[in-house]
């Protein structure tokens, strides 16, 4: 079997007004399991382009892309809603925390979602709520919590379903210095405490340099920085 996650030539373009916007242009990256990569890159670069298509948010033009030996982009429609159930968590630029739902709540959505036992769900939130540093906000509503906090419950709501590949899009784009600071060590703490792999986009170089691997999109590419 080859690395955990193996993606070979991976091409995608936008369309938009008759005009081809090729944004990635043979990407092709192994990462291995419980690695904790950063990827930099100009803004309009394909950060966010990339990790929709790692997510399977979006569909590649071409390539390949194996997780676990297992080609994704191969997978019928309920085979890659699973894969991306089982194995994907999400943490973007904005929380998207649901106003009038507590933190709890909100961490526990996915689960809800899919009609697991509630009182379980709300309990494993809780334990989550704590291992970000939020067990005294379980009861706060989004509007009751600083942008720093909001991002933490998202980051234990994308945690929520156990992913085994964590995907963060600029998580600290919204935060300032110090807080953000907090999410990247965060990020570090489940990375190692939990096995979990994660690629983190950042516009931030000093955070991005922290990480054990860092990537650049440069040209279409994704290449060592
Ligand atoms: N849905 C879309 N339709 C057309 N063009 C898009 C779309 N999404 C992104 N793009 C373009 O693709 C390029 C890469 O975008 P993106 O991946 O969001 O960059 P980044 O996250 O690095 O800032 C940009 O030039 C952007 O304008
Ligand atoms: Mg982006």
């Amino acid at each position: 079997m080859g690395a955990f996650l193996e993606l070979k030539e991976v091409h995608k373009a936008y369309f938009l007004h008759g005009k081809r916007i090729d944004v990635l242009r043979g990407v092709s990256l192994d990462i291995e399991k419980g690695e904790l990569v950063s990827l930099v890159g100009a803004s309009g670069s394909g950060k966010s382009t990339f990790l929709h298509v790692v997510g399977t948010l979006d569909a590649p033009a071409a390539g390949t892309m194996r997780y676990q030996g297992r080609s994704v982009f191969d997978m019928n429609d309920a085979e890659l809603a699973e894969y991306r159930n089982r194995t994907i968590g999400f943490v973007f630029q904005s929380h998207y925390l649901l106003p009038e739902f507590t933190a709890a709540e909100n961490v526990a959505m996915p689960a809800l979602i899919q009609r697991q036992d509630r009182v379980m769900s709300l309990r494993r939130a809780k334990e989550l709520l704590e291992r970000v540093g939020l067990g005294a906000r379980v009861e706060h509503r989004p509007g009751e919590l600083s942008g720093g906090e909001s991002q933490r419950v998202a980051l234990a709501r994308a945690l929520m379903l156990a992913p085994s590949l964590l995907l963060a899009d600029e998580p600290t784009g919204n935060l300032d210095p110090t807080t953000g600071e907090g999410i990247h060590q965060l990020l570090r703490e489940v990375n190692r405490d939990l096995g979990l792999t994660a690629v983190v986009v950042t516009h931030n170089e000093v955070l991005a340099q922290s990480m054990p691997r860092r990537l650049r999109l440069l040209d279409g590419r994704v290449q060592a920085a």
